[in-house]
């Protein structure tokens, strides 16, 4: 089996890898465009920007390459339809839905002829985005970075939605080499969704703290929390993150911007992820990160990482499947 193009809606890239959409400015164009760049999709995180920085963030990127564009919305944030009109009046390539599920992007990007994508984590979910019109579906197990939907991992979600749906499906969560994508494409995935990796990449803009953080951090510093939008989420065990878990009062946010349609106000997730992301602040951030960060030993460019993961997953594919052929029984040549 050979490494597959990738065909959603009317689009068409050469590596089957998709760049996850990372909110609060840890998928900027820089990142994006990077993976663009090397045939892949590159998302854009459109979360917990304001309208006039996702537009220029879109901008940026749109006049930095001709490859595919996309951006990801939560469907959780209180703008979410208004950010999908801003990526879909600056001509993203694709828009992807993600923490959540909204009925209503599928009719709006269907006028505007844009394919979208959804973050899915059950047959029911992927069969009803499918029949909404979704170009893609994106399978997000237990393992990866972000908001979760599910206690299971992607590898024992694929089987069952990819049998249930004809649309592509893309596999994410937990996968850090080419070996991993090996897998995901035999098991019947049409790409492979890569968050932590990419974080963990030159061209991501997040702050160095943030970076060395995951590099140096043991399998043993990551949590599981329930965040303030409601949802599961893996985290780094940083001394807000211990808080949160005490459910200490003196991190209850006081002063809300009301950037989520549903909040339980026990922190303020916006502040802690921007104290993440832009001051790499370890008091005060919220560090979010896909489980097998701790297989990742560098920060690397994206074309080195983009070569690797490919390599990877040729070597996984070339591989025979079944016993070598009279392995052990035929005299070694010369
Ligand atoms: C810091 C961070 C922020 C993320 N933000 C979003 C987001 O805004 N929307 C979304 O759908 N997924 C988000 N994700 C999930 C990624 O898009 C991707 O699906 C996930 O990271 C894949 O798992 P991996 O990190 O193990 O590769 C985020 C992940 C990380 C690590």
């Amino acid at each position: 089996m050979k490494v597959p193009t990738l065909k959603f809606g009317n689009k068409l890239v050469d590596t089957p890898i998709v760049q996850g959409g990372m909110a609060v400015k840890v998928s900027t164009s820089e990142l994006a465009v990077a993976v663009a760049e090397q045939g892949g999709v590159g998302i854009i995180g459109g979360t917990g920007l304001s309208m006039e920085e996702l537009r220029q963030q879109v901008r940026e990127a749109r006049d930095a390459t001709r490859g595919l564009l996309g951006v990801n919305i939560m469907v959780a944030a209180r703008e979410f339809k208004e950010a999908v009109m801003v990526a879909l009046k600056e001509k993203v390539d694709v828009i992807v839905a993600g923490a959540g599920f909204s009925r209503d992007v599928f009719t709006i990007c269907r006028e505007w002829k844009t394919p979208v994508m959804t973050m899915v984590s059950s047959v029911k979910v992927a069969r009803l985005a499918e029949r909404l019109g979704a170009a893609a579906v994106i399978v997000e197990g237990c393992d990866a970075g972000g908001h979760l939907g599910t206690e299971e991992k992607t590898a024992a979600l694929m089987p069952a939605i990819c049998e249930a749906v004809s649309i592509p499906v893309i596999a994410a969560g937990g996968f850090a080499d080419g070996e991993d994508i090996g897998r995901m494409l035999e098991l019947g995935a049409a790409g492979v969704q890569l968050g932590t990796r990419f974080l963990l990449s030159e061209e991501c803009t997040v702050h160095k703290n943030f970076k060395n953080l995951l590099l140096n951090a043991k399998a043993s510093d990551l949590v599981r929390i329930i965040s303030p939008v409601g949802l599961p989420a893996n985290a780094i065990n940083t001394p807000l993150v211990q808080k949160h878990l005490a459910g200490d009062p003196v991190i209850r946010s006081t002063d809300c911007n009301r950037c989520l349609k549903h909040c339980n106000h026990s922190f303020c997730i916006l502040k802690a992820l921007l104290a993440a992301s832009q001051d790499g602040d370890y008091e005060r951030g919220l560090f979010f990160t896909g489980k097998r960060y701790t297989d990742i030993k560098s920060v690397e460019p994206v074309k080195k990482i983009f070569a690797d993961l490919l390599q990877g997953a040729r070597d996984y594919l070339s591989q025979p499947s079944g016993p070598v052929p009279g392995a052990g029984s035929q005299p070694t040549p010369g």
